[in-house]
């Protein structure tokens, strides 16, 4: 069994119960990782998601081993090449490898946002569910970011007690200097959507609609104001283009800023972090007690807990 996208709705609930009460209860008596290793492989930076996921990993008994990638053999993905470049190991060999060192394997790769299809295939989190003999669990990936999304789950089920109807959930992309995979957004479609306790809404400008799979079913808006209005949450991403593939725009008026919150129904804000301030969010929201960002990364270790605790 691997974790690496939406599970059903069944199991998205379930999800949620186990997350919840590792968070009221962190360390099971019957520790699911005792006498078990967990690997996690990063090919690419991270803060919340190595130090929740190692966090995770030891209260549930593991003993947890982080590997940077930057420090690792450079590692070659096509079948059927003459390896006599700088790759220096296949990704069959090194699978197989770390199955003989781990029970659960966990590998973070970010997208190289040149070549669509390749990314996605989802190629490297493929190759590593392949060719490993234990269960793989993305800690994001080209495409996707479920641990993410899990979490983002969490905190709105925590937060949206207090509502009488289904809470209206929007994803609005945000400006960004940099050039950035639709990964958090995708994830974040995918689950909302398969979760099936939220209307969810989608704005982004023209040329930045998700890709149909993970939006379908969804109202798409390329006005944000009119998407805003009425929402119970904001969730601020920035994605480079599906279509124009990588392709970004330079679009400050897109920032959610106080004058934004304003439209909706007294709104919680989120955001997966790290975040650039006063370019994706202006300080006044940020800084509010609306803000959820810090519940979201609280919650990646709890997600992590429900996720671990069962492979
Ligand atoms: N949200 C998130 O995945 O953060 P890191 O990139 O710091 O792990």
């Amino acid at each position: 069994m691997h974790f690496t996208s939406a599970p059903d709705t069944a199991t998205i609930h379930q999800l949620i119960a186990r997350a919840q009460a590792y968070k009221r209860d962190p360390f099971p008596a019957e520790a699911p990782g005792r006498h078990r290793t967990l690997i996690n492989l990063f090919f690419n930076p991270s803060l919340r998601t190595r130090l929740s996921t190692e966090k995770a990993g030891y209260q549930l008994g593991f003993q947890v081993i982080t590997m940077d990638m930057a420090g690792g053999w450079q590692l070659e993905f096509e079948d059927g090449a003459v390896m006599n470049l700088e790759k220096a190991e296949h990704v069959r060999e090194a699978a197989g490898v770390l199955s003989q060192y781990c029970d659960v394997l966990a590998v973070r790769s970010f997208p190289g946002l040149e070549d669509r299809e390749a990314d996605y295939e989802d190629r490297i989190i493929t190759a590593f569910k392949t060719y490993a003999t234990v269960p793989v669990v993305s800690l994001e990936s080209a495409i996707r970011h479920p641990l993410q999304s899990l979490a983002d789950c969490v905190t709105i089920a925590e937060h949206a007690l207090h509502l009488r109807t289904r809470p209206k959930v929007v994803l609005t992309w945000a400006p960004h200097p940099r050039r950035l995979p639709q990964a958090v957004a995708n994830s974040f479609a995918e689950w909302m959507l398969a979760w099936g306790e939220v209307d969810l809404v989608i704005a982004n400008p023209p040329g930045f609609d998700l890709a149909e799979r993970f939006r379908a079913g969804t109202q798409v808006l390329h006005d944000q104001r009119e998407a805003l209005r009425g929402a119970d949450f904001v969730y601020a991403k920035n994605w480079s283009s599906y279509d124009d593939y990588g392709a970004t725009a330079e679009l400050p008026d897109w920032i959610v800023d106080e004058d934004k919150m304003a439209l909706t129904n007294n709104a919680y804000f989120m955001h997966c972090l790290p975040v650039r301030r006063n370019v994706v969010v202006s300080d006044g929201v940020l800084n509010s007690d609306r803000s959820l960002v810090l519940q979201q990364a609280n919650n990646r270790t709890w997600a992590a807990q429900a996720v671990l605790g069962v492979l």
